[in-house]
């Protein structure tokens, strides 16, 4: 008898292989060859310490590269060339990203800046490319322009449909918020024509922002120097004010997973969207509780009580006893019997001993050692650090 982790991957398999079919169809009548330009350039440093050990879009989201749920998606729509804008130690990035660039069948370029060019300035870095196509000849076809640190459902043919009827130079995906004073609020009309930004509004002036995701006319190279400059307060305010600039606005959810506490919720979002969208991706069975996903490599123990939005990567090694929720458990970490991870990140290849707990955001990085019956609460651990005592204060940095 198969088990329900088995079932599941057979159903996805045969699922995947019919998607694939259908994918390729619809792409035939869609654009052909776009090109797209990923901001990659960030420390990262609110996600550390897991960008200690890899930049910030190759740390695993939902058991793959964050910037591969964005790849994924932007090969959907037809694009099939990616820039990336990077701004230090290119070749981490391309270690990781050749490999995918194979899988995924998209060419992915390196722009790599000798300065900071912030939002804007690496689209003129890259304007020889964005302006061009394949072949080299002008081109004035639009590009998407992403913030890598963004996860949605990513509506992107809605959003070439939408950018090419108001034909205008760009257009921003914006997205509700519950709290528009902590954020820079778009203001458009009824047609999604932007009028004005307003930063940290202490009336209400609406409540959609910016979601770090763009599509552009090449003419948009024309305002922008090879230069630090920022993209959201130096060139989108004139092309709003020349009626230039739209916005579209996201269904759906949509978070920044820059930081720890943010990366745990946008799993939650992310897998409660799966559960509708692909629930055969998720594990099912007795001790799994809500959306959970697991890497077929990952050992699970007996009587472990998984759940809800907790993801399990690759070579994971989960003891008996174990209880775990709203976590993270990156590639080749282990858990050890009986103990208690809440709203925590386990990197690479850590371990947590037996009777431990984890809870309150706690980050922990590459390669630690965790003993048994200590308790980390929201503390964040660098790499390579052996832990033999309990961290009770909250916020700690074990360096
Ligand atoms: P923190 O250090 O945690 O603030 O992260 P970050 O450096 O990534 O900054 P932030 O989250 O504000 O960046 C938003 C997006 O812009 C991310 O996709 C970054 O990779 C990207 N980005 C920020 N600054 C630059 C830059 O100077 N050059 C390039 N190429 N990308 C950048």
């Amino acid at each position: 008898m198969e088990t329900p982790r088995e079932e599941a991957q057979k159903t996805s398999s045969s699922i995947l292989k019919i998607s694939f079919f259908a994918t390729t169809n619809r792409r035939q009548h869609l654009e052909a060859k776009m090109k797209a330009l990923i901001l990659v350039g960030g420390f990262g440093t609110r996600l550390r310490p897991l960008t200690l050990s890899v930049p910030k879009p190759i740390v695993e989201f939902a058991n793959k590269p964050s910037i591969i749920h964005q790849l994924e998606a932007l090969k959907e729509v037809g694009v099939d060339e990616v820039v990336l804008a990077v701004n230090y130690q290119p070749e981490l990035m391309s270690s990781c990203m050749n490999e995918w660039s194979k899988k995924l069948d998209m060419k992915i370029t390196y722009s790599l800046e000798t300065e900071p060019l912030g939002t804007a300035g690496p689209l003129a870095l890259a304007a020889a490319s964005l302006s061009t196509d394949r072949d080299g000849n002008p081109s004035s076809d639009p590009f998407f322009v992403l913030n890598s640190d963004v996860i949605c459902p990513f509506p992107f043919q809605k959003f070439l449909e939408f950018h090419r009827n108001h034909g205008q130079e760009g257009t921003i995906l914006v997205t509700e918020v519950a709290e528009p004073s902590k954020y820079g609020v778009v203001v458009a009309d009824d047609n999604g024509k932007i009028q004005r930004f307003v930063e940290k509004p202490q009336v209400f002036v609406g409540n959609k922002i910016n979601a770090g995701i763009y599509i552009f006319n090449p003419s948009i190279l024309k305002r922008i120097k090879v230069e630090p400059t920022s993209i959201e307060k130096q060139i989108f305010p004139a092309m709003a004010s020349e009626g230039q600039l739209f916005s579209m606005v996201l269904e759906g959810f949509w978070m920044d997973i820059g930081q720890p506490k943010d990366f745990i919720l946008g799993t939650k979002l992310y897998l409660n969207h799966i559960s509708e969208a692909k629930p055969e991706l998720l594990q099912k069975g007795p001790g799994f509780i809500g959306p959970v996903l697991v890497d077929p490599s990952a050992k699970i123990g007996q009587n472990c009580t998984i759940g809800p939005h907790v993801t399990i990567g690759k070579g994971v090694v989960i003891g008996d006893g174990v209880r775990i929720k709203s976590s993270v458990l990156l590639d080749s970490s282990r858990v050890g019997d009986n103990s208690f991870v809440d709203a925590a990140i386990i990197g690479w290849q850590s371990h947590l001993g037996k009777w431990c707990r984890t809870q309150n955001t706690t980050v922990i990085g590459q390669n630690v050692k965790v003993k048994d019956e200590v308790l980390i609460n929201g503390a964040r651990i660098l790499p390579h650090k052996d832990i033999d005592a309990s961290i009770y204060e909250e916020g700690r940095i074990v360096m």
